[in-house]
């Protein structure tokens, strides 16, 4: 195996990230959205109904793309050993996949928001998710130009601090990006719906966020999981012991740049 990516630390580290975002993340997200927010539904045609189960499907694809799949893409290059060129392809197709969820979460919150007679992008929430939407993009676009092909090296190695830095911003702005929509999600959607109830002073009646109903716990442990896990990926992503040797410049044996990258 070649750089030093199969280190006992670096193992364990992947593996805490592993099980932080599929037994933690995963479980917590599906537990709310489809037990306590009905489920899913992409309508053409909007109903009471289905609005709701439509507007489920941005934070699903959301947390899946942004947090889940785009974690894989930081993380891959340490893991798959071998020619450089395979761990460039699996980095550029995880991000492929994560730009088709992003489309489909943006699809189905815009759409929810112009049926529903709602503004578009008036909350902080929205401003720093489009944000990293935008930068996501950028990211992608410039990673396409400069690091699929073996030229350009000099262009390459300006370009990848910043593009390794900006990676790990786009992981912050969505996870701060997903908490504010889950807090948001919490405070505007609980209280309308007729379950959980809860028995107030005027007798049953549906449960507000402040009532600390099961649903604002399993929201609020959402929003608490995905700030671990993303701390986990980033201190897996910034060790450069962690590294392959190509990819650490601090190593003497590094390959030449224009192989490297
Ligand atoms: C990285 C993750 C996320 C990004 C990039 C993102 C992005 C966006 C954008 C751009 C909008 C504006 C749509 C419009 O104005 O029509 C929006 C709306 C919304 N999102 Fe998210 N979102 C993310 C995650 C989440 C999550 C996890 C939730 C939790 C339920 C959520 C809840 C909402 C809500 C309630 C709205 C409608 C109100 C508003 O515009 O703020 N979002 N999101």
């Amino acid at each position: 195996m070649s750089g030093n990516f199969a280190k006992p630390q670096f193992v364990l580290g992947l593996v805490v990230v592993e099980l932080l975002l599929f037994v933690l993340v995963l479980p917590l997200l599906l537990k709310w959205l489809i037990y306590y927010e009905g489920g899913f539904h992409w309508y053409t045609k909007a109903t009471d109904q289905t609005t709701e189960k439509f507007f489920n499907i941005h934070p699903l694809c959301m947390v899946l793309g942004f947090i889940i799949v785009l974690s894989q893409g930081v993380l891959v290059y340490r893991v798959i050993p071998g020619p450089k060129i395979v761990a460039k392809i699996a980095h550029a197709s995880l991000h492929l996949i994560t730009s088709i969820l992003i489309i489909l979460g943006l699809v189905s919150v815009w759409k929810y928001h112009t049926a529903s007679g709602y503004p578009h992008l008036y909350t902080l929430h929205s401003w720093t998710g489009f944000s990293a939407i935008l930068l996501f993009g950028l990211q992608f676009l410039f990673g396409f130009l400069y690091f699929l092909g073996d030229d350009y090296a000099n262009i390459k190695r300006t370009m990848i601090p910043i593009h390794r830095y900006l990676g790990l911003c786009i992981l912050v702005l969505s996870t701060i990006a997903s908490v504010a929509g889950i807090n948001e999600k919490l405070f505007f959607g609980m209280g309308k719906k007729h379950v959980p109830i809860i028995n107030g002073s005027n007798g049953p009646q549906p449960a507000e966020y402040p009532d600390k109903p099961p649903e604002a716990m399993v929201g609020n442990f959402l929003g608490l999981a995905l700030c671990i896990a993303v701390a986990a990926v980033i201190f897996v992503a910034t060790r450069p012991s962690f590294q392959r040797k190509s990819d650490n410049y601090n190593d003497p044996d590094r390959e030449p740049i224009n192989k490297a990258y």
